[in-house]
């Protein structure tokens, strides 16, 4: 998840843009550029690390230096990256140029058929400077170009797939800037004989209050005058901008209160954008960017996960998704635990190491060990360029872009898309799944982003009612069993650490064996019972439960009305293959622990006594 933002008008544009990416730099921020054009020419600077290594390079001082005053440029499009495709270097920052540097673009998202068309760009004699998927778009203007830079961008717009937003840049066009969504945010800044495109309003809320939203599909046209907006197809779209009314701290979460509010909102993006371009066909999952050995997953004995918190609890799904379709055991271990117990691990075992930071010392120690038992390791992360990924060997990276809640959310769900790949992809290796269930699990894959924002926008309301029906609670306990489990650990989780309610998670078949004297009246009991094989015996826990008068809350599969029979309250989630409903129940839970905490006035962004990256051993 990046950042993007244009300006054309008529004030020298560097430090507006410049600012604007200040503003966006919760999206990330591993490296970032901008490219200004004038006088016919582009002038484009990228620097690798935060913004403030940008400011130095374009000679806007802090470094002790004077600043260099602002170059005349009106126009120009500015960049902060969260990388996914191309290591953090300045060659991968934005803004990329085209052959001849005439067209320069910025880009949000992820291009998925990105290495057909460099094959057939590269075919045409065009050469790329970057590894970027990004840089594919300013090449397919250049191709389309034939005087008129949006009818070009319509075009190059045609040719892509993926989940992206774009502005683009011409050399022989001063006045003019042109945009695209399809999926990422973009949205146009309307000011006096000015305009702004960016990825989100906080990057010119200081310059104009003015908004005008750019839907899925379309192309917006930006001159100093204002916007037109079209569709694919070219014809106009009619769209009146609207007057935003945001504080300062709301601008700086994206008009949201919280973080995390945000970012779980976030989740159906971070999970389209992990899965895009590696479900390239509808029956092949693509993880060659492992570089693993393919003779190796064939043949390995075992996997071993190793994580801590919440990356622990996608571990736990993974699992059963790995063992159910790949048929491979798989041994989970806390981190902290695995790294003192002198595991027993060898030359045929694969060891992944889940860590959204990166940076988890248990987690990279643990990943240590097993390397130099001679495993094969293998980090599961979401930040580019981190620790974890100089302690493996083969590296998958999620791509929730960055996250600011000390409470994981949209790591989580990411994570597990992730794990989900990662079963699929063994077992096609291993032959252990007929052709016609990959395809099966692939189009299931394929949906969740919109079952993901689907649950997000129909169990608001329910759960907020149960929040405030035991928002004083002192006890929460959360049961599940198989898929279920893990869900029932992260709600738990969830609820410790942002509302500071003590909440356990137990395998509900575990109950009768001894918890099951913590329940009264006043324990509040959740209950993942979402549709799975074994979803009578999770009713049996549920009526054994209920029988002490505790209110039972239950997570449901929609159609599945004996779920709501036995339970007080029901929560439904829409229908999935059920080995991957632990991403949409999970969601409930979120919110859950998020409302209470609301409700008890807690800062749910930063916890007491909780760093959102534990380095310490
Ligand atoms: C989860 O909400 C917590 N922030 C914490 O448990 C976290 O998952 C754990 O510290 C692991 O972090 P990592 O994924 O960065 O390694």
């Amino acid at each position: 998840m990046c950042g993007i933002v244009g300006y054309v008008g008529k004030r020298p544009c560097r430090d507006l843009l410049i600012n604007g990416l200040q503003k966006l730099e919760y999206r990330g921020y591993d490296s970032a550029g901008i490219s200004l054009l004038a006088d016919g020419e582009i002038d484009s600077v990228r620097a690798v690390g935060n913004l403030a290594n940008l400011r130095v390079a374009v000679g806007m001082g802090t470094n002790g230096d004077a600043p260099v005053a602002a170059p005349s440029a009106t126009i120009g499009l500015a960049h902060t990256r969260w990388a996914t495709h191309g290591r953090v270097t300045e060659e991968n920052a934005h803004p990329h140029g085209d052959c001849s540097d005439e067209v320069h673009i910025v880009l949000n998202g992820i291009i998925e058929n990105h290495a057909e068309l460099r094959q057939d760009l590269r075919g045409d004699g065009h050469v790329f400077s970057s590894e970027t998927d990004a840089e594919i778009v300013a090449h397919l203007i250049e191709k389309h170009y034939s005087g008129d830079l949006t009818e070009a961008v319509r075009s190059a717009f045609g040719d892509l797939r993926g989940h992206y937003a774009f502005a683009a840049m011409h050399a022989a066009h001063p006045d003019t800037l042109v945009a695209a969504r399809q999926e990422c945010p973009l949205v146009v800044g309307m000011g006096d004989d000015e305009t702004f495109v960016a990825s989100a309003i906080p990057a010119f809320l200081a310059e104009t209050r003015n908004a005008l939203a750019i839907e899925n599909g379309e192309i917006v046209t930006v001159t100093p005058d204002g916007a037109t907006v079209t569709d694919a197809a070219g014809a106009s779209v009619a769209r009146k901008s609207e007057e935003i009314l945001w504080d300062e701290d709301a601008a700086e979460k994206g008009g949201y209160a919280t973080f995390m509010r945000k970012e779980i909102d976030e989740q159906p993006d971070a999970v389209a954008e992990t899965i895009a371009d590696r479900l390239p066909d509808k029956d092949r999952v693509d993880l060659s960017e492992l570089e693993l050995d393919p003779e190796f997953v064939r043949s390995m004995r075992r996997i071993v996960i190793v994580a801590c918190g919440t990356s622990y609890h996608a571990g736990l799904v993974g699992r059963y998704a790995i063992e159910q379709w790949a048929r491979v055991p798989v041994e989970m271990d806390i981190a902290s635990e695995y790294r003192y117990r002198d595991p027993v691990v060898s030359s045929d075992d694969l060891v992944i190491g889940i860590t959204q930071s990166g940076e988890t010392a248990d987690t990279l120690a643990a990943m240590r060990l097993a390397r130099e038992k001679g495993a094969k390791v293998m980090a599961l992360t979401n930040v580019m360029g981190s620790q974890a990924t100089r302690d493996a060997d083969a590296v998958l990276f999620t791509r929730a872009g960055l996250e600011i809640g000390v409470a994981a959310t949209k790591t989580f769900v990411s994570q597990v898309a992730a794990m989900y790949l990662v079963g699929l992809w063994v077992a096609q290796q291993r032959d252990a799944l007929p052709a016609e269930r990959v395809a099966e699990l692939i189009a299931e894959l394929r949906n969740l982003p919109s079952k993901i924002q689907e649950t997000l926008d129909s169990v608001e309301e329910r759960v907020k009612a149960v929040a405030r029906a035991e928002k004083d609670g002192t006890f929460f306990l959360y049961l599940g069993r198989n898929v279920g489990l893990p869900v029932c650990l992260e709600g738990a989780l969830k609820m410790k650490e942002i509302s500071y309610i003590p909440s356990d998670a137990y395998a509900a078949g575990e109950m009768k064996h001894g918890p099951i004297a913590l329940l009264d009246e006043s324990t509040p009991v959740v209950c993942v019972a979402t549709d799975s094989p074994i979803l009578d015996k999770v009713l049996s826990n549920v009526e054994e439960v209920r029988a002490r008068g505790a209110d039972v809350v239950s997570i449901a599969t929609e159609g599945t009305p004996r779920v709501a029979e036995a339970s007080d309250l029901t929560i439904e989630v829409p229908r999935t293959d059920w080995l991957l409903q632990p991403i949409v129940a999970v969601l409930p839970l979120q919110l859950l622990a998020y409302h209470v905490a609301r409700m008890r006035g807690l800062n749910v962004d930063q916890p007491r006594n909780l760093a959102k990256t534990v380095t310490v051993e």
